[in-house]
């Protein structure tokens, strides 16, 4: 089953405090952005990589493709001032239909098996989206102050990989631009027109790089990669 990737790279990084965009950040010899486009190198499903960058990056990201051989990349285009305005960029730029799957840049351990089955159950429901379930006790507060504790039970945190059939998407993300919508993620402008979206449980090391720590995390990862 195959599938075309949407994929935000053009973020300015504030979190992490580099000082410029946190995807050229190394992790062992390679920048966070060549580890997340590797996965989808690697995997023959996906028929190529749509990419969002700063028009003031592009050329930067065009010579490291080159120079680490990535070759799935097939179009790149401006990104906009919110991460949603540059997954609306890739859709834009795709008109193909089939699935397509929305990944931020900034996750490079998403697991192949954990993307063949989010793309197989988009395509039998229509979206899919990747999440964990909580761990720890999770909790209401209202300026610091504890207002109801929650059911865990009920509780995810969603990840990326999202995956949805091209033309669900299409119309969610040009509803929500039009409109001024404003989500934390894909599903959530899916869910706006009642649309049942389904979690595929994936793996607590799905870490997106945002802060330092996640850096030595991914450090890691890495290491056991390799063994
Ligand atoms: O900042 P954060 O890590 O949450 O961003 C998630 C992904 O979205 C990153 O890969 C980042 O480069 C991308 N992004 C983008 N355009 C923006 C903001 C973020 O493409 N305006």
């Amino acid at each position: 089953l195959n599938y075309t990737v949407m994929m935000p790279a053009a973020g300015s990084g504030q979190r992490m405090g580099a000082g410029y965009n946190k995807l050229f950040l190394k992790l062992d010899d390679k920048p966070i952005l060549i580890h997340t486009l590797e996965v989808f190198e690697e995997d023959p499903a996906c028929d190529g990589v749509i990419l969002a960058v700063k028009p003031d990056e592009r050329m930067q990201i065009e010579s490291m493709l080159e120079q680490f051989a990535i070759t799935k990349v097939v179009a790149m285009v401006d990104g906009g001032g919110e991460r949603q305005d540059s997954v609306a960029a890739c859709m834009k730029a795709h008109g193909k239909g089939g699935i397509v799957l929305v990944h931020d840049a900034a996750r490079p351990f998403i697991r192949r098996t954990v993307i063949t089955e989010l793309v197989k159950v988009a395509d039998e429901h229509g979206a899919a989206i990747v999440g964990v379930r909580a761990k720890d006790t999770m909790k209401y507060a209202e300026d610091g102050i504890v207002e109801e504790t929650v059911d865990r039970g009920r509780l995810w945190i969603i990840q990326t990989p999202q995956a949805f059939r091209y033309a669900l998407l299409k119309k969610a993300s040009d509803e929500a631009q039009a409109q001024g919508f404003l989500g934390t993620d894909e599903s959530m402008l899916v869910e706006r027109f009642g649309e049942s979206v389904r979690i595929v449980e994936g793996t607590y090391d799905n870490v997106k790089m945002t802060t330092q720590e996640d850096l030595l995390f991914g450090e890691i990862l890495l290491r056991r990669k390799k063994v």
